[in-house]
């Protein structure tokens, strides 16, 4: 019986491996052939790929593009948000060029298209697989309706630097959660069929390094050593393309001192060679230009860098279009290479099924009926809730109780523009519910609720224009900050609470928004003070794309609701929190530093020569003379309304040898009056390797959910894959000794175990 089902596995197996070869092959001569009809120009338009800025206004026929794309000049164009200019713009490809080859469009679809949920960096807290994938394939069947086929997300650059404002885009400062992240976000966006309408293929960004930009100034200079790429900031790369990736966007930075977009060694070596990938790669936005300012020579040379290097399309750069021929022609770059890089363009375009049907991803009717609709938006409410992380919740504040007179104040309760975060491109921000909305059909008639201002973002005009661009603007408020706050406090005179909701604007984080400062503006601050020195309990909603430094408010606001940008649905979902409909459960997937001279300060570290063993501080250990090293919240730190209880872990066997499977199970219980979830977290340190290993690292995490009183065992299984490093000589493999294994319910509270495992 057994022997037969293995056979019919394998008959199966063969099957579906001579099915997908035959599909191959059948792909390949289709593409072969239609190259052996392009000319060079043609080859080389495919490799370029534009901005829509030109003509996203007006008719396509009429526009700067037309010309080009009639010439063939054209592979793709981004960030059009039109589900009738794009139909329009492929119907012009197709049928006004030579060999009637479809464009490839594209969009950031970054935290949703239409529908938007929370930043990533907010997703990444709900340490939920499920609903990461969920979050990714909505966007991708609201995006494919409009006629987008290609997003450029995931972003996975590991950061440890909250000035950067990036940070606010990938997940955080962890290689294994950001791993699992970037599986199933590809997953989602891509499904089991790339051409199947309402899956679009991901791109996953910015390959490499880009999170560990010097002092968190976008744009700016990485360096790092090989040990530290391979074990720590390359994983969630890999794992991306271990899961299917149809593309990869090189980053601005310079790794080694070639920038990524000419840097073969990373993208020919590295990606291509080392992690067998074999989709295409694009440059970001003018990157392969940028090179000349790098300094590494004029623009035919860097363009010629960096197709050498195995970059294949070329974001608004124009380079590749306009100089390759030439160089080509001079002997710096072969047929041959520009040959693969038009294959692999054409490749995705036959795997996303555009030379089937071009329209397949425009189709009005779907446009109309299946992007932000009821049901989509529900679930965003659904995630968003997921995604928040209560910070302190004193005396039980949280969650509020029915028929209370509550006060909301601050300038980002009723900031419509600034709720769906940065990155949202498909959004239509009008449209987007505000916690003022939110409470207030929360709370109906059981209860009161007023409302002030507060104050402005900024005092400084300039600096909240700053951080409220792309649309995202907060009205200025033309009154004294004395005014304002008065007001605010005459308003919750007689309430029984005052919930403030202070912190960033939404283009506070996100691209080329980095911050040498990363406190709640000064503005806000002196207004929290006000309030707090009214007597009353205060509950800080708080707003933000990146980790803040929050010593004086964890010291003296009561209750700390962390609800980072939570897309469209926001005020609904922080209403749902607020109130006790959703029990918060989200656990940070970055360290909050004390201050910004602690930065960098994260949790999987190195252990030093001199580490602080006792209490800070200590005269020549490593440490500082006026801040303590550990962070103000830990990672994966979040409390919930209930309380959880650890029993004592138990392990299968602490004398282990090669392939064995260790089993490391606890208990789990709540113990208070609420449903809740909570994230259990496996931590491993080897404590002695050929190279240092750090104090700690996540291997494991469990989201269960248990009901009050409730216990449940939550296990982990340790395999000897999980210990395994890249060592000095960048070769994966675990080594025997001595492992600490932790289990808690974050980084710092954990039990601890030692186990023995030798090969
Ligand atoms: C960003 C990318 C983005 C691209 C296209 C660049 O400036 O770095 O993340 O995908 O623009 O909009």
């Amino acid at each position: 019986m057994k022997k037969s089902i293995l056979i019919n596995a394998f008959l199966l197996t063969s099957v579906l491996g001579l099915a997908q070869n035959t599909k191959d092959a059948k792909m390949h001569q289709f593409v072969g052939n239609l190259m052996s009809k392009m000319t060079l120009e043609e080859k080389l338009g495919q490799l370029n790929l534009p901005a829509s800025s030109d003509f996203v206004t007006g008719a396509v026929s009429s526009s700067d593009i037309a010309e080009k794309v009639k010439a063939g000049k054209v592979g793709g164009v981004f960030n059009i948000r039109s589900v009738t200019k794009i139909k329009e713009l492929q119907e012009f490809a197709v049928n006004n060029t030579r060999l009637h080859i479809p464009l490839l469009f594209g969009m950031d679809v970054i935290h949703g298209y239409r529908t938007i949920f929370p930043i990533p960096l907010g997703m990444s807290a709900t340490w939920d697989m499920g609903l990461v994938e969920r979050s990714a394939q909505i966007a991708a069947s609201e995006a494919s309706a409009d006629g987008i086929q290609w997003t450029f997300s995931p972003m996975v650059d590991l950061t440890r630097d909250p000035r950067w404002g990036r940070t606010s885009e990938g997940n955080g400062e962890d290689a294994f959660l950001s791993s699992a992240i970037a599986k199933a976000m590809v997953h989602g966006y891509q499904g089991d069929d790339l051409s199947a309408p309402n899956t679009i293929m991901s791109c996953v960004k910015h390959y490499a390094l880009y999170g560990a930009a010097e002092g968190g100034r976008d744009y700016n200079t990485t360096d790092m050593s090989r040990v530290r790429m391979y074990n720590e900031y390359f994983p969630p790369y890999k794992a991306a393309v271990d899961a299917g990736v149809g593309s990869v966007m090189v980053s601005f930075n310079e790794i080694d001192g070639v920038p990524a977009s000419g840097n073969k060694w990373l993208v020919d070596d590295v990606l291509r060679k080392q992690w067998k990938f074999n989709g295409f790669v694009v440059s970001d936005y003018t990157g392969i230009p940028e090179m000349v300012n790098h300094g590494m020579g004029d623009f035919q040379t860097v363009n010629a860098l960096s197709l050498n290097a195995g970059v294949d399309m070329d974001m608004v750069g124009e380079g590749f279009l306009t100089t390759l021929k030439k160089s080509m022609q001079e002997g710096k770059v072969s047929m041959a290479q520009i040959n693969k890089a038009c294959e692999r363009i054409l490749i995705a375009k036959y795997q996303l099924g555009l030379f089937d049907d071009p329209y397949k991803y425009c189709n009005e009717a779907r446009s109309a009926k299946e992007v932000f609709t009821a049901a989509n938006r529900a679930e965003a409410r659904k995630i968003a809730a997921q995604s928040f992380v209560l910070l302190k919740n004193n005396n039980h504040i949280l969650p509020l109780s029915a028929g209370k007179k509550i006060a909301l104040v601050g300038p980002l309760a009723n900031a419509k523009e600034n709720m769906t975060g940065t990155w949202s491109v498909g959004a239509d921000n009008t449209q987007s519910v505000t916690l003022l909305k939110g409470l207030t059909d929360a709370i109906g008639t059981n209860g009161k609720l007023v409302y002030a201002k507060g104050s402005n973002l900024e005092d400084d005009e300039e600096m909240q224009k700053r951080q409220t661009m792309f649309g995202k603007d907060i009205a200025r408020d033309g009154r004294t900050a004395e005014q304002m706050i008065q007001e605010a406090i005459s308003i919750s005179a007689d309430a029984d609470v005052i919930v403030a909701a202070l912190g960033e604007g939404a283009e506070s984080s996100g691209e080329s928004a980095s911050k040498s400062e990363i406190d709640i503006p000064y503005a806000q601050k002196r207004l929290l003070k006000a309030l707090l020195a009214t007597g009353k309990p205060v509950v800080l909603v708080l707003f933000n794309g990146r980790p803040l430094t929050l010593s004086w408010e964890s010291e003296n606001v009561p209750a700390i609701l962390d609800v980072w940008f939570a897309g469209s649905e926001a005020g609904d979902a922080i209403a749902d929190a607020l109130l006790g409909k959703v029990n918060p459960s989200g656990k940070l997937s970055m360290s909050f530093p004390r201050n910004v001279g602690q930065i960098p300060v994260y949790y999987n570290h190195k252990n030093t020569g001199r580490p602080l063993t006792g209490k800070w501080f200590a005269k020549f250990q490593s440490n500082y003379i006026d801040v303590p090293n550990d962070p103000l919240y830990p990672f994966g730190y979040g409390l919930s309304y209930t309380q959880f209880e650890y029993g004592a872990m138990q392990l299968s066997a602490k004398q282990l040898k090669g392939n064995q499977t260790l089993t490391v199970t606890v208990p789990v219980k709540n113990t208070g009056k609420y449903a809740g979830k909570e994230v259990v977290q496996l931590y491993i340190r080897d404590e002695v390797g050929s190279i240092t290993r750090p104090v700690q690292e996540l291997k494991g995490f469990n989201k269960i959910e248990l009901a009050p009183g409730e216990t449940k065992n939550i296990s982990f299984e340790i395999t000897p894959e999980l210990l395994k490093f890249y060592n000095g000589d960048l070769k994966l493999d675990w080594e025997s000794g001595d492992f600490q294994i932790m289990v808690g319910t974050n980084s710092k509270e954990v039990q601890v175990a030692k186990v023995n495992w030798q090969k």
